[in-house]
């Protein structure tokens, strides 16, 4: 072999190797739509039932860690538990995002029932949020329940990129704000309370990511690879946090937990929030009067018809709620924004040119649901 075609077999080596290398690595974000919803049997549950779970799980919760089960008691009598194993011990330690992201599945659930023709009475069991039983559910046959847009349920999804900067029109906010006004309020991003929220919400990022406990645990829900994604069904994969093309395939192939602790992961991030911070419409504040548990789960039910209203809209939405979590930050924003009620949601919100469809993943209904 001469030196020019060794040269050409080498090189074509080079890539053939590389071909089969990439062949040989995981490809593609996992998604939603990958899931196959296998149903191994155990519990056997009428077909409506079965897909009245399946829209109540498409309800949002932090780090997407689904903190709920379901103890069926007989058909159309559950009660709905909290999953301690599911909860965030470093970022929410009173448990009051499982409260509210509770609150969210029991909206999906009273949505999905209305469709079925079912109207659900509750009874909150919870006197605190670290019980484990916390509402039970009896589904009433009724002829004119309320009928919901299901399809609403499904396409709902947390945006995080991509925000218009322009401000939500008048008859925007008072869609969003209708039945909710003392509950929901709009900042704009033409107030200086918008600015202070931008920079709390860096602040209290830059503080959570330095503290070890709170990344570690985020290290515990993030997806990286597709196969992780696959067998957990959970957590925050790298198309949910919208990471694609050539970045997320070398974060599927090469990261891993212990790259989550390190300072340029954590530099990483913090430069992410800077980034997502500087567009938006402006903050929607949810409040309440109180932090009982009944409240706490009405406010996640408030959150979830709020949610489901945004899409027809355009309208993206990407709870922050990092300025809670920090001390440091959580005790100035009364002050500063001038609520007396307590703030149990701070939401970007912003305008967006497409809806990509939802792409985070939920755990099939056998795996949260337990006989008992
Ligand atoms: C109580 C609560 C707190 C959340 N906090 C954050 C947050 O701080 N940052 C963020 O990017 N998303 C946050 N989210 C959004 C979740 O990450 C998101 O709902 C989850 O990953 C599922 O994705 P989906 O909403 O697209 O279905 C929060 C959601 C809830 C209900």
């Amino acid at each position: 072999m001469n030196r020019r075609n060794f040269i050409a077999f080498a090189g074509a080596t080079i890539v053939v190797a590389g071909g089969v290398y990439y062949l040989s690595t995981d490809k593609k974000n996992f998604v939603r739509a990958d899931i196959k919803d296998e149903w191994t049997g155990g519990i056997s549950i009428k077909e409506d039932e079965r897909t009245i779970l399946q829209l109540a799980s498409l309800a949002p919760s932090g780090h997407n860690t689904q903190p709920w089960f379901v103890k069926y008691i007989e058909p159309y009598h559950w009660i709905i538990g909290s999953d301690k194993s599911k909860w965030l011990l470093a970022v929410d330690p009173t448990q009051r995002e499982t409260m509210l992201s509770i609150g969210a599945f029991l909206q999906n659930i009273e949505y999905a029932a209305g469709n079925f023709g079912y109207s659900c009475q509750f009874t909150v069991l919870a006197t605190s949020n670290q019980d484990e039983d916390i509402a039970e559910v009896k589904f009433i046959k009724t002829y004119n329940s309320e009928t919901f847009d299901i399809q609403k349920i499904k396409e709902r999804r947390t945006i995080r990129s991509n925000y218009l900067a322009d401000i939500l029109k008048k008859e925007d906010v008072a869609y969003l704000t209708t039945d909710e006004y003392d509950f929901i309020r709009y900042i704009p991003n033409s107030a200086k309370e918008h600015q202070w929220l931008n920079e709390q919400t860096i602040e209290a990022n830059r503080i959570q990511t330095c503290r070890d406990d709170a990344e570690k645990e985020l290290a515990e829900w993030i997806r990286f690879s597709s196969k992780d994604a696959k067998v957990h069904c959970d957590g925050l994969t790298l198309a949910s946090m919208e990471i694609e093309g050539i970045a997320a395939w070398y974060l599927r192939n090469f990261y891993g937990k212990a790259d989550v602790m390190k300072n340029s992961f954590r530099e990483k991030s913090v430069d992410s929030v800077i980034e997502q911070v500087s567009s938006s419409a402006g903050w929607l504040l949810i409040t309440s009067k109180d932090n009982s548990v009944v409240t706490l789960l009405e406010t996640g039910k408030r959150l979830q018809r709020l949610l489901l209203k945004i899409r027809e809209r355009n309208i993206a939405i990407h709870p922050m709620t990092q300025i809670l979590e920090e001390k440091a930050t959580s005790q100035t924003i009364h002050s500063y924004i001038g609520v007396n009620d307590n703030v149990q949601f701070i939401l970007r919100a912003g305008y967006v040119k497409s809806y990509p469809q939802p792409v985070s993943l939920r755990r099939p209904v056998n795996r949260f649901l337990r006989k008992i």
